[in-house]
């Protein structure tokens, strides 16, 4: 393949701005885009080198964020009036080339997929607590099913008995976390102007029924009692699979960015706590006790945020992320 970096066309960086805003672990941005030349397609490739290697040595998480951002160039390609064609992990002997979309017949997009859209731009992470008025349960209805279209499963942990167990399984990972010098280092890079800004780490990363990421070691310096914690804790849900390999991170991907730009069209937003997935034995046990034998890929809090964010997460530029393979046409 011969990849050049000029001479790119509008609707692939059209596409590539819509990829790009895609949820990351820690805005790791680990993915790069190809032009197939004339508008004959575009290829999601997972970049191995910006993958957190510790905390996701598998690049599961990678895979799933990828697939978040496959996931919006669907939604730009019928923005463009196009339906998309999508081949997952296309090249038998290239497991980073994680997808390619074609363009098919040309079909308005609907109402429902406009809302999506917009959803895009409307998304972000939340991280503390939500305020006071609940995700209503038409909405989590809808999101259910949102999840089930993309072949994932969401389930909602309002038992008692089983968020005491995921909370102490989120808090178990996160001491380990904490403890591990490798692992505080790799997340802690995380946090700058190309990475998640230094305002959006403010919160007490134990201030929620489900502990945080302690980007700037606050939990070492302060520490808050668990009395609140039940507090603005909003729903928490787990997005599941019934299988575990890559093409089912892909769909994850896929499933929690839909979840994700249905609920932000709704004003729900999301606080990620994927720490004890991280961590195998962790996952197990979540597996066996809380989600009935189904893959846990994801575990969110989804609430109503008072007031939008004064910050903007920064994203590597479309011309950054995007390449031309100008070799012949292979379709
Ligand atoms: C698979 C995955 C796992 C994530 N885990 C966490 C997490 O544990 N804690 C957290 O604060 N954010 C987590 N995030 C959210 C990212 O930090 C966030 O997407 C990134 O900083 C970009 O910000 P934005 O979502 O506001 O655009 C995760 C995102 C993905 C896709």
């Amino acid at each position: 393949m011969s990849v050049t970096y000029d001479k790119r066309g509008r609707a692939a960086l059209h596409l590539a701005r819509a990829a790009s805003l895609a949820p990351s672990p820690h805005n790791s941005q680990p993915w790069y885009f190809v032009e197939e030349g004339y508008d004959h397609g575009f290829e999601v490739h997972l970049d191995g080198g910006r993958r957190m290697v510790l905390t996701d040595p598998l690049g599961r998480e990678a895979v799933i964020a990828c697939g978040a951002a496959l996931f919006n160039v669907r939604m730009a390609v019928r923005q463009l009036g196009f339906r998309p064609v999508v081949d997952l992990l296309p090249e038998p002997g290239d497991s980073h080339h994680l997808a390619r979309v074609g363009y098919a017949a040309h079909a308005p997009s609907t109402p429902e997929e406009r809302l999506l859209a917009e959803g895009m731009l409307r998304r972000y992470t939340h991280r503390g607590r939500f305020g006071a008025e609940p995700v209503a349960d038409p909405v989590l209805e809808e999101l259910h099913e949102q999840a089930r279209v993309e072949g994932a499963g969401l389930q909602v942990v309002d038992d008692p008995d089983q968020l005491a167990l995921l909370a102490g399984l989120v808090r178990t990972a996160e001491e380990l976390h904490r403890s591990d010098f490798g692992h505080a280092t790799e997340l802690a890079r995380c946090v700058g102007p190309y990475g998640i800004p230094v305002e959006a780490c403010r919160h007490h990363p134990d201030a929620t029924l489900l502990a945080g990421r302690d980007y700037l070691f606050r939990a070492r310096r302060y520490h808050v009692s668990s009395r609140n914690h039940g507090k603005g804790a909003g729903t928490v849900v787990i997005l599941t699979t019934p299988h575990d390999h890559r093409p089912d991170w892909l769909r994850s991907g896929q499933a929690l960015q839909r979840v994700l730009l249905h609920a932000a069209a709704h004003d729900v937003m999301a606080a990620f706590h994927t720490q004890p997935l991280e961590l195998p034995v962790l996952r197990a046990r979540l597996r066996t006790d809380i989600t009935a034998g189904r893959y846990p890929q994801v575990i969110l809090r989804l609430g109503h945020v008072p007031q939008r964010p004064t910050w903007c997460m920064p994203r590597r530029s479309p011309v950054q992320v995007l390449f031309r393979d100008d070799a012949p046409a292979r379709w």
